[in-house]
């Protein structure tokens, strides 16, 4: 990129594991009309201008797409679109929509109202960028008090029990974005449980899975009222959130499961 971008933007662009993966699958898979929606500071734009016909990327930032404009002028086959993704009436419909939304359980942004509302833009044998995701628990001891994001080891945690992949989410059809589910999980260790950690892994294609990156899905740390625990103890949870309907939609309540006598 040629010019400075926001700090955050900036952040993104410096996250070499994160990028590497969606530079693979733009250069295998970018072909005809891409869109590239929250195209940022226009770096996944820059790759597919390289292979598409014509690139349609769109920010909701306005400092930021002007930051995209700037980057993408020298392509004469991007054209850099200011507004809300889930919005915007395209006037074709694309070979491959690249949508890079994506946040912890797809909880706190909008790669889902965006991807649901553009999906009727999408060619029928069109293709996305990341092609879907899958989601997993554990239940951790920590000092967190409050829902945060792991960052270098902080909220330090500990994993008390197995963990449980809860959901696989592919990004090809409408999903609803409620999300509300009960689940078991057994515990492998005694401790006490104090979170729930999620972790989301992104399937950039089938065949490209990236773990959480500093940029990408950090691992999410939800408190949960405090339950002394020993090993194969069972602990049944109950999650809810809306993916887009940030940190403060989510609920999580954990109780112990006593064997019947
Ligand atoms: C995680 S960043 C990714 C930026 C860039 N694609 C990259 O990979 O470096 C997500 C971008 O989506 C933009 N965004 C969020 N909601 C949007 C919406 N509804 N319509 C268009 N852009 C949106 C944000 O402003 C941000 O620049």
């Amino acid at each position: 990129m040629k010019l400075g971008n926001t700090p955050y933007h900036h952040n993104l662009t410096s996250d070499s594991e994160r990028l590497a993966g969606f530079f693979e699958a733009i250069q295998e898979k970018a072909k005809g009309t891409v869109f590239d929606l929250g195209t940022g500071s226009g770096i996944l734009s820059s790759w597919a201008a390289q292979y598409a016909d014509r690139v349609v990327a769109v920010e909701i930032n306005r400092s930021a797409s002007k930051i995209a404009q700037r980057n993408l002028e020298d392509f004469n086959n991007v054209e850099v679109v200011h507004t809300d993704a889930s919005e915007y009436q395209f006037s074709t419909k694309a070979d491959v929509i690249i949508c890079e939304m994506l946040d912890t359980a797809l909880i706190d942004e909008e790669q889902i109202p965006v991807l649901n509302s553009a999906l009727k833009y999408l060619k029928e044998d069109g293709i996305i960028i990341p092609c879907g995701i899958i989601n997993c628990l554990e239940p951790v001891e920590s000092t967190c008090e409050h829902i945060s994001y792991e960052e270098d080891g902080f909220p330090e945690n500990s994993v008390l029990g197995e963990p449980l992949f809860y959901s696989r989410l592919m990004f090809g059809k409408h999903i609803e974005p409620k999300f509300k589910q009960r689940f078991m999980i057994k515990i492998n260790r005694k401790g006490i449980v104090t979170g729930l950690k999620l972790t989301t892994f992104t399937l950039i294609t089938e065949k490209i899975i990236c773990g959480p990156t500093p940029m990408l899905n950090p691992p999410l740390i939800i408190p949960l009222k405090k339950l002394k625990v020993v090993e194969n103890d069972l602990l049944e949870v109950n999650l809810s959130y809306e993916m887009g309907g940030g940190l403060e939609s989510v609920r999580a309540r954990a109780e112990k499961i006593h064997p019947k006598p």
